[in-house]
């Protein structure tokens, strides 16, 4: 019997302190009406306070998910953490989630494709559980993008937020639960949006810090027209190729990185804005936290066999689009029933 990796249960975090449009007023030239007109952006959260890092929300994001689902953590055989902005250049990110939560039979690593990275990691972590190595996968997206953002650079400020979602695979026969997937990047992408610094090549100094070296740069405008053209085409390509139509799609999990990038997406499918997940005005971009915050918040309103295509396109460049089936009904939070 072919097996599937399928998502049973879904966890989230983000951060208490809420950055809106008026305090972003305050700190650069813009207004509201401009970011949300042009990003569909109204807040985001921002993880505040001292030796904070990304971990902080991928441990609550695993945790919530491991309550939820009724798992111990040490039946997790792997962790993978996809993010941009890990704790440390080293160890990994996963690691250090996998020892706070107690995961303790766990390997674990970092996966990093910016944007598509939680979706790079869900197609690897889908691997392990399709050729039946592994039972229990866990794969957490988290960002803590205010830690690489310039806030005076008012084209990168008013987009980014800091959030986490992790989501729990296992093995499925029913025919649900990832069913095809098609991933690309293209490194020629690098010179529109990178980080110039603190990586290997420019390693920190006084230098890199005093030039501003080490925040998101982005060429705004061409980044999005290389997203608005390969996520949409790749969304249509996956859904094409699987017989699904606008009737049969169920529901559109874009990366949230700006409203008209997914507008153009579901207009490329063809489905209404009913279908399609939408979030980007309470969190911004939260780069890996995106589609697994997607997937939470719209959790309850997900049924078994559900038609799912998930896409995203980000720095390197990466793009990419999964179809899932849904695998189960909402169900009762143990956490409060
Ligand atoms: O998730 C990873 C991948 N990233 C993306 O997918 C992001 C893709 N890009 C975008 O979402 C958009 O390009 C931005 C939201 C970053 C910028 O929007 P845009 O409509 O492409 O603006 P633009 O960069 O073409 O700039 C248009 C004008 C410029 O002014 P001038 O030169 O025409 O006078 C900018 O200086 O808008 C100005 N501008 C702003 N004005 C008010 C740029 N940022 C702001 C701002 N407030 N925050």
């Amino acid at each position: 019997m072919k097996i599937t990796a399928a998502i049973t249960g879904v966890g989230s975090y983000v951060p208490d302190y809420v950055l809106t449009n008026q305090e972003l007023e305050t700190l650069v030239d813009t207004t509201d009406e401009w970011i949300l007109s042009r990003t569909g952006i109204k807040e985001r959260h921002i993880l505040k306070g001292e030796n904070q890092g990304t971990s902080v929300m991928g441990i609550k994001a695993v945790k919530q998910l491991l309550a939820k689902t009724g798992n111990k953590a040490e039946d997790i055989d792997l962790l993978i953490c996809a993010t941009t902005t890990p704790d440390l250049v080293f160890p990994a990110t996963a690691n250090i989630i996998s020892a706070a939560v107690g995961a303790t039979k766990a390997f674990s690593f970092d996966m990093q494709a910016a944007c598509s990275g939680f979706m790079y990691a869900l197609a690897t972590g889908s691997q392990f559980i399709a050729t039946g190595t592994y039972k229990k996968v866990v794969v957490v997206g988290a960002d803590k993008m205010s830690s690489i953002i310039d806030y005076t650079d008012r084209a990168t400020c008013i987009i980014f937020g800091d959030g986490a979602g992790a989501v729990l695979l296992e093995p499925n026969t029913e025919g649900l639960g990832l069913l095809d997937q098609e991933l690309h990047s293209d490194g020629n992408g690098e010179q529109y949006l990178h980080q110039k610094a603190g990586g290997s090549r420019r390693p920190p100094s006084a230098d890199t810090v005093a030039h501003r070296e080490h925040y998101v740069y982005q060429e705004g405008a061409a980044v999005f027209k290389f997203a608005v053209k390969n996520m949409a085409d790749v969304a249509a390509q996956v859904s094409e190729r699987n017989g699904l139509s606008a009737d049969t799609i169920d529901w559109l999990v874009p990366h949230q990185a700006n409203k008209r990038i997914i507008d153009a997406t579901a207009h490329r499918v063809g489905i209404g804005p009913e279908k399609v997940m939408l979030n980007i005005h309470k969190y911004g971009n939260t780069t890996n936290g995106t589609i697994p915050l997607c997937l939470s918040d719209y959790e309850q309103q997900l049924r078994k066999g559900d038609n799912l295509i998930i896409a995203a396109f980000g720095g390197g460049f990466t793009w990419g689009a999964l179809y899932l089936k849904w695998a189960y009904d909402p169900k009762p939070d143990p956490r409060t029933a």
